[in-house]
């Protein structure tokens, strides 16, 4: 294993000690993710661990399923206990970018549900702003993917329909379309969400702005835990 699974591994296993016999606990997506789930399915099988979760994604329900974690919905527990997830740019505020695997839509309703919200990354997600060098993924309404590319281009943002092979467009988890956008390092990541929220058939946006409490970056040797700096 190279430097920077390891890495996602032991940022992943560190952010799931902070799970706790009771909690309801929601699973993130992606590959970081899936380490935090493997770790907690590890727990509950060797250590007794009871919980209930609510995955993000289909991915993250079958691995659930999978590694043996009960799993429950929001109907049933609208409220979560803590939820552990990755992220693909994170800025010193712990603001984010995310939805590089496409469940940003059910990743942003779950982590509004939860108490507390933490990060699991490798080091090179790590940013000073937001966009520089990555591109915001939007989860549109294909019928109205017209309308928003214009009105994103209008906002100064250039946008790539996500494909899943050429000329095959990415659906989502919800049935929806996603569009990658390149802003470039973004002043006002708050702002910038408002403005493509407002656009007719914009789902959601991959900005998570002030939801973070915590993050665990794993780095070459060791994991560093960031807190959120709370406005002054
Ligand atoms: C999926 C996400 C993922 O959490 C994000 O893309 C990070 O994934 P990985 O840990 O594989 O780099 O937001 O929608």
């Amino acid at each position: 294993m190279g430097w920077v699974e390891e890495a996602k591994r032991r940022a992943a296993i560190e952010a799931a000690r902070e799970v706790r016999d009771g909690l309801i606990v929601g699973l993130g997506s992606g590959s970081t993710a899936a380490y935090a789930i493997e770790e907690i399915g590890r727990r509950v099988k060797e250590e007794g661990l009871r919980i209930l979760a609510i995955p993000t994604s289909y991915q993250a329900l079958l691995l659930a399923v999978k590694y043996g974690i009960p799993t429950t919905t929001l109907h049933e527990h609208p409220i979560i206990d803590l939820t552990i997830d990755g992220a693909d740019q994170i800025d010193p505020d712990l603001n984010l970018i995310k939805g590089m695997g496409g469940a940003l839509t059910r990743e942003k309703i779950v982590a509004s549900s939860s108490k507390r919200f933490v990060i699991v990354a490798d080091e090179r997600k790590l940013t000073d702003k937001l966009g520089r060098g990555h591109p915001i993924p939007v989860e549109i309404i294909p019928f109205a993917q017209p309308l928003v590319v214009s009105r994103v281009r209008e906002l100064g943002g250039e946008p790539h329909l996500r494909e899943r092979d050429r000329g095959v467009p990415y659906i989502t988890d919800n049935g929806n379309f996603i569009l990658d956008v390149n802003f470039g390092a973004v002043e006002n990541p708050k702002e910038l969400d408002l403005r493509l929220k407002a656009i007719p058939g914009v789902v959601e946006t991959g900005l998570f702005i002030g939801m973070a409490h915590a993050a665990y970056v794993g780095t070459k040797t060791s994991v560093e835990k960031i807190f959120r700096r709370e406005p002054t």
